[in-house]
């Protein structure tokens, strides 16, 4: 019973339905029961991330890699929130840039906490921080 499909009637006015069809199409859903169920998903993440729950995701960073402050900082930061990164891949971009992926899992307070200090090291050029479920039932 617990993950077996429920069916369910939904209402929703005519202008809106039509407008979340075409939603769903260029988003590449097979069918509303899929996107309904993707939107509810995308909401639980959110939520998780809101409230400090557990939570998955990539943050990105550009930095200049010929300021040698700044990857000393980067290092030290990431030691000092060693208990929620995963891993970390670093590209050599071009001459000047390096490109950081860091995967983190953990609660959503602590990769903020970390994205932040990332992102406010001088040097660092661009960041991006992306949330996803930690793989629990639902996002949550
Ligand atoms: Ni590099």
């Amino acid at each position: 019973m617990k993950n077996d499909l429920v069916r369910f009637g939904v209402s929703l006015e005519g202008d809106l339905l039509r407008k979340f069809d075409a939603f769903i199409g260029a988003e590449g859903y097979d069918n509303r029961s899929q996107a309904i169920a993707g939107l509810i998903r995308k909401e639980f993440v959110s939520d998780a991330f809101a409230h400090g729950g557990p939570v998955a995701g990539a943050v990105t960073i550009v930095y200049d890699h010929h300021r040698r402050e700044v990857v000393r900082k980067l290092l030290d930061i990431q030691h000092d929130h060693g208990g929620i990164i995963i891993s970390a891949q670093h590209v050599h971009l071009d001459h000047d840039n390096c490109l950081e992926i860091i995967a983190v899992k953990g609660p959503g307070a602590k990769v903020k906490v970390l994205a932040a200090a990332l992102k406010a090291v001088k040097g660092v050029k661009h960041s991006t921080l992306s949330v996803t479920t930690a793989g629990k039932q639902g996002g949550k």
